[in-house]
């Protein structure tokens, strides 16, 4: 049967049988190839390709095979190359040479590739939804944390003060944007490569757009040659995946710091956190710093099957069996880290002093000085110049930015009042001053709030 014909006299090498075969790992697929099985049988039955009954023997053999697969009962034998090969094997067990009728005009060629289109799309819905999750948390952790202030930071370093609900809410539109990349992978799956056959069409007049109904493809992939050799659609799903797990780990990487002692900012909750085998004291973020850690290992499967398909000649290459494990792992481990960083975030403590007394380092303010100058007439760069000077004096003196001496002010920035000036230093107003759209002022962020649930809502609906 592996061999599928007395074509070869010679055993198969084991090294070439361990190289060759698929099946630990693509026996994933039995879901839907099953489901393919049948639809593509209900198909060459409504054709007349094959008979009512032989339709009703595979149909019944492929249904106990899904209940032995969907019980963990089917048994794999040594010389099952792949799952395709499985299923077969299996189907003219039960119901004996009929069984040898369900590869009519078909190919591994065309059922491979529709096998694996639907596990994108499968698995692209379930990133979508995991992704929402998390967009829900975010909005939510944001409402709550609406008017707590924090430094907003540049090359790390603090720049100017934000709200940390507007900090959270930058994930969101981050994570909108991966939902709208997975809907895409989903439109990438929409054309069924059945029917293609091995690579040139096939010597039966099929129907295609009738088992597409069936399976809820859209359309047909139109060019035989292209549908056997297209995975663009795992390069979508890893390219989208990369991405997504990139600003997962951002998020990570930013949980690490603010839960550590020198930042303060917040807690990870028990749950996602654990202890070290020496050091009674310790609580380590590990949720957060396996999200750092995972975003390349993603990446670095979508660079691994762009090495497979790049070069590659049309049309079937074994090499396309390379295809899977690269895209299963990324699965995994995306969908892990999305359910993982929901939870994390959504019991994260923040500590709302730590964050407010950082804030207030009212260094923060200086761009608000240099911008009290320019509305009083002094140029933008000039300003800067100046405020630059207050800056270096208040750090020499050892002292904050609105603390710089009466004589130094009127020396340094003989255009400031210096009631304004102090004024506007001490009493934080820096973040109620950004006013302009998409900035942090509370009027602001209300409207971004309102608007994030908007998105939730229309995607609900
Ligand atoms: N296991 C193979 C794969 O995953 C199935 C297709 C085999 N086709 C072939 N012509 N050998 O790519």
């Amino acid at each position: 049967m592996s061999r599928f014909s007395d074509r070869f006299s010679e055993p198969w090498d084991p090294a070439f049988l361990a190289l060759n075969s698929s099946i630990s790992f693509d026996y994933r697929l039995a879901p839907y190839d099953i489901e393919q099985s049948l639809a593509h049988a209900r198909m060459l039955a409504r054709c007349s390709i094959i008979e009512e009954r032989d339709l009703r023997a595979l149909e019944q053999g492929l249904e106990q095979i899904r209940t032995e697969i969907d019980e963990d009962r089917f048994a794999v034998a040594p010389d099952d190359e792949d799952i395709h090969m499985a299923i077969e094997r299996r189907l003219t067990e039960i119901i004996g040479p009929v069984g040898g009728k369900i590869h009519t005009a078909r190919s591994r060629n065309d059922q491979v590739a529709t096998d694996l289109a639907m596990f994108v799309r499968a698995h692209s819905l379930r990133a979508h939804d995991g992704i929402l999750a998390l967009m829900q948390v975010l909005v939510d952790r944001a409402e709550e944390h609406r008017d707590w202030p924090m430094p907003g930071y540049t090359h790390l370093q603090r720049a100017q003060p934000v709200y940390l609900s507007h900090h959270l809410l930058a994930y969101f539109w981050k994570l909108r944007r991966d939902l709208q990349r997975f809907n895409f992978c989903m439109n990438a799956t929409e054309d069924l490569p059945l029917g293609a056959g091995a690579l040139a069409g096939v010597n039966f007049d099929t129907s295609r757009m009738s088992i597409a109904q069936d399976l809820s493809f859209g359309a047909i992939a139109e060019n035989s040659i292209d549908a056997v050799s297209n995975r663009d659609f795992v390069l979508d799903y890893l390219g989208a995946a990369a991405t997504c797990a990139t600003h997962l780990s951002q998020l990570g990487a930013e949980i690490v710091l603010w839960s550590s002692e020198e930042f303060g900012f917040c807690e990870v909750s028990d749950a996602f956190a654990s202890g070290s085998s020496i050091m009674p004291q310790k609580k380590n973020p590990d949720a957060a710093e396996l999200l750092r850690a995972k975003a390349p290992r993603i990446a670095g499967h979508l660079v691994a099957l762009h090495g497979v398909l790049h070069g590659l000649p049309l049309t079937y290459n074994k090499d396309l069996q390379e295809d899977k494990e690269h895209l299963f792992d990324a699965v995994d481990t995306l969908e892990l880290c999305l359910a993982a960083a929901a939870g994390m975030v959504g019991t994260l403590a923040f500590d709302r002093e730590r964050m407010a007394a950082a804030a207030a380092d009212d260094f923060q303010g200086a761009t608000d000085v240099a911008d009290l100058l320019v509305k009083s007439g002094v140029p933008f760069r000039e300003a800067h110049g100046i405020v630059a000077k207050l800056v270096r004096a208040a750090v020499e003196g050892g002292v904050a930015l609105g603390a710089v001496t009466a004589g130094e002010l009127a020396q340094i920035a003989p255009q400031l009042d210096e009631r304004e000036y102090r004024a506007i230093l001490a009493d934080g107003a820096w973040l109620e001053s950004k006013v302009s759209e998409g900035g942090t002022a509370s009027s602001r962020i209300a409207d971004q709030i309102a608007q994030a649930r908007h998105v939730l809502e229309e995607i609900a609906a």
